[in-house]
């Protein structure tokens, strides 16, 4: 496992400090703010084989998945809310149109909600990956995400999520914050995330931890289904 060097916290902000306002609404830089995530942030650690089947855990309007698009050979795009889920659907199918290259022509991208869930087999990502969403998932919902991958990565595929750190600058600024709205946030301590996925994950290894303004772990699956 590879304990990344912290940067600071001013270098996170000059360099993503766009893409943490982004929740369906689009800005002038939202979609450009998921290419650059994409390409500087997620791809880079989910090592992709050829024609990969990827999945996207809380997928909002697309910032990200439209992103992605052109490296996959599948797309599973999950996002829970109605109204969101419509948009991601409007928003993929006219990247789908638009931006594949020439030579991915049999990319698929499927747009699910929770009763659709099931669709995805046993064994069957190459990767899966949930950013900007943690701080939405209590407990329970971090029990279902977990099993999900357990269950649902290949060996050897990888998940990929960012979270903020209780114990982290971000962390203690969120707390702090007055104008903070009434939507429940929830602010996971490392330590919680890591016994839970001992308990519900067991196939996951952790490779990787990442110190930012919001850390990042990044696990692999294995083998062994215990
Ligand atoms: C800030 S948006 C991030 C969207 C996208 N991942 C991105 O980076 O642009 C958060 C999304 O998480 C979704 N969400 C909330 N709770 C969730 C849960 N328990 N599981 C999956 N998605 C959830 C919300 O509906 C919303 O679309």
């Amino acid at each position: 496992m590879r304990r990344s060097t912290p940067e600071t916290w001013d270098d996170l902000l000059a360099k993503h400090g766009e893409v943490l306002a982004c929740f369906g609404a689009a800005t002038d830089n939202y979609w450009s703010s998921g290419e650059k995530q994409w390409a500087d942030v997620v791809a880079p650690r989910l090592a992709l084989p050829e024609s990969p089947v990827v999945m996207e855990w809380g997928a909002g309007s697309g910032r990200l998945a439209r992103a992605a698009l052109p490296h996959v050979g599948q797309l599973w795009a999950y996002e829970p809310a109605d109204a969101v889920r419509a948009l991601l659907a409007e928003n993929l199918a006219a990247a789908a149109r638009t931006s594949l290259p020439d030579d991915r022509p049999g990319t698929v991208a499927v747009v699910i909600g929770p009763e659709e869930l099931p669709l995805v087999l046993p064994q069957t990502l190459d990767a899966l990956y949930c950013i900007f969403v943690m701080h939405h998932m209590d407990y329970d919902a971090l029990w279902e995400f977990f099993g999900f991958a357990q269950e649902r990565l290949k060996p050897g595929g990888v998940l990929v999520y960012d979270y903020i750190n209780i114990e982290s600058k971000a962390g203690a600024s969120f707390l702090a914050r007055k104008d903070r709205s009434e939507w429940p946030i929830y602010i996971w301590h490392e330590s919680q995330l890591l016994s839970l996925v001992e308990r519900r994950a067991p196939r996951l290894q952790l490779l990787q931890v990442v110190v930012g303004v919001r850390d990042i772990h990044v696990w692999k699956a294995t083998d062994e289904t215990p």
